[in-house]
């Protein structure tokens, strides 16, 4: 399906994140075909940058597309961006945003339909919404048959009490039908992939349950540092950054009962369940970590404390692992363990679902443990995205000692390397107004009571040991220590 005529505006245009993927994946979506051929782009900040968002813009398409100056597509979708300079709380800014809208609508046969894109520092998300309303830019007028969406970034909030506050606000003026909440996650081809490994497959769902599964692990490991964004990180920590919105995702996606079909309604109703099944995470089965200096990738790395912006007595954790149940039919008593982390050995997102043992050893292993080592099934989100499948074979010789192999399916192999990022689907599903790929108020909500509590008594209490982690190394000892109480541990980096 091709989206209707419409202009994407995007608020706070001059942020890292229009140059870098939102422009890019227009682009490529532009050159897929998969753009209405009526359409627009406006960049919205506060600055004036009329002379050079262009340029940039340009050159944020080369880079994170792989597009030569020179080719002949880029000028044409070029012409098609303009940049309009506002302040976010100014009427007569937003009354001119308007006109300029109107203006494009009669350049590039738009048709009136708006997919406003808000880029911007949560503290304007409201702000933002309100002035749409007010300037009559937020809902189609009584007739009308154009549509108005609205596409929120995250941080959905700081913890529960903010989460609601905010959905209040915009729900104020937006139907929650045309509120897009989005996390880039679900964009990813490997999370949807998820689903389709589930659920379209025969052989999988019938032990994807406590009968067969001894414990699932969810990993989003990241040797980068907080990347020059000290004040933000500073407010955030592993938790609100990652946590609470793509882990959760990701988890929902691996435990969810299969939807009555692949509709939005039905698939948030699904992930809801898992996060309302999760009765409480008790602090305990908590543990945060710091970075300390160390070495990523053979070079030295400062501390997390040492970084540009930070208070040198921070107390916000740059890593967090849990340990939850979801107590319902399919999981009841199977462990789940989930990390988040900057500055760990290795950029890796994968999901481990580690099933339980034969009933007897019959052979022996030819690892140094006794234990014969489980099947396991790894999706690797990324990089090197794919799935694996371990189990036990024969290793050859007259003895019968079982050695542990890998089936893997890989991604760059039997498709090619991909070049979408996540933004690519998720911006075609919003002007498509499909939402089974975003956030739900209900959803956001209850992934927040879940962590806010945890958050609460980690603020109470003092983390003493910080840093606790080398910058470089597989997170804290506390981690280990999580999954040591149930005799367990965390699959290797
Ligand atoms: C963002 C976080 O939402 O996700 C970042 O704010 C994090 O801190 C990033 O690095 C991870 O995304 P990806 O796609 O690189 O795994």
């Amino acid at each position: 399906r091709i989206p209707e005529p419409c202009i994407v505006v995007i608020f706070g245009a001059s942020g890292d994140l229009t140059k870098r993927k939102l422009l890019p994946a227009l682009y490529h979506l532009d050159q897929s075909g998969l753009l209405p051929k009526d359409f627009a782009v406006v960049g919205v900040a506060r600055r004036d940058l009329s002379a050079t968002f262009g340029p940039d813009m340009k050159d944020g398409i080369m880079k994170g597309g792989g597009v030569e100056e020179n080719d002949p597509k880029l000028k044409p979708f070029m012409d098609r961006i303009s940049y309009f300079a506002t302040e976010f709380d100014d009427d007569a800014g937003f009354d001119k945003l308007k006109a300029h809208l109107a203006e494009l609508d009669s350049k590039f046969n738009t048709q009136g339909n708006r997919l406003f894109y808000l880029a911007v520092a949560p503290e304007f998300f409201a702000d933002i919404t309100r002035r749409l309303g007010k300037h009559g830019m937020a809902k189609p007028e009584a007739g009308d048959k154009h549509w108005v969406r609205v596409i929120i970034e995250k941080p959905f909030g700081t913890d529960l009490e903010s989460a609601r506050k905010l959905n209040d606000e915009i729900n104020d003026v937006l139907a929650e039908d045309q509120i897009f909440r989005i996390d880039h996650y679900l964009g990813k081809e490997t999370v949807q992939n998820i689903l389709v490994f589930r659920f379209g497959n025969g052989i999988f769902e019938p032990v994807w349950n406590r009968n067969f599964i001894d414990h699932v692990e969810i990993t989003a490991a990241e040797s980068i540092g907080i990347e020059g964004r000290g004040p933000f990180y500073e407010k955030a920590g592993a938790v609100r950054d990652v946590l609470q919105n793509h882990v959760m995702e990701v988890l929902s996606f691996v435990a969810m009962e299969p939807p009555d079909s692949f509709e939005a309604e039905a698939v948030r109703t699904e992930k809801l369940k898992v996060w309302r099944a999760i009765e409480g995470i008790p602090v305990n089965n908590t543990v945060r970590g710091q970075y300390g200096p160390g070495k990523v990738d053979g070079k030295e790395v400062v501390g997390y404390r040492q970084e540009d912006r930070v208070s040198p007595t921070s107390s916000t954790e740059t890593f967090a692992a849990i340990r939850l149940e979801i107590e319902n039919w399919r999981w009841a008593g199977v462990p789940f363990y989930l990390r988040a982390g900057k500055r760990l050995a290795k950029r890796v997102t994968e999901v481990t679902i580690v099933f339980k043992q034969p009933p007897l050893h019959l052979f022996k292993s030819n690892s140094s443990e006794d234990n014969i080592a489980p099947n396991i099934i790894k999706m690797r989100i990324q990089p090197d995205e794919g799935i694996s499948l371990q189990f036990g074979a024969k290793v050859p010789g007259p003895t019968t000692n079982l050695a542990q192999v890998n089936m893997a399916f890989s991604y760059a192999d039997a498709f090619g390397k991909s070049s979408a990022n996540g933004y690519e689907r998720l911006l075609l599903d919003a002007m498509l107004g499909d939402a089974t790929l975003f956030a739900h108020r209900d959803g956001v909500e209850a992934t927040w009571a879940l962590f806010t509590p945890i958050l609460e008594a980690w603020a109470k209490v003092e983390a003493k040991h910080f840093p606790n982690y080398a910058a470089g190394s597989e997170g804290p000892e506390c981690a280990d220590e999580l999954l040591a109480k149930d005799g367990r541990k965390w699959v290797e980096l």
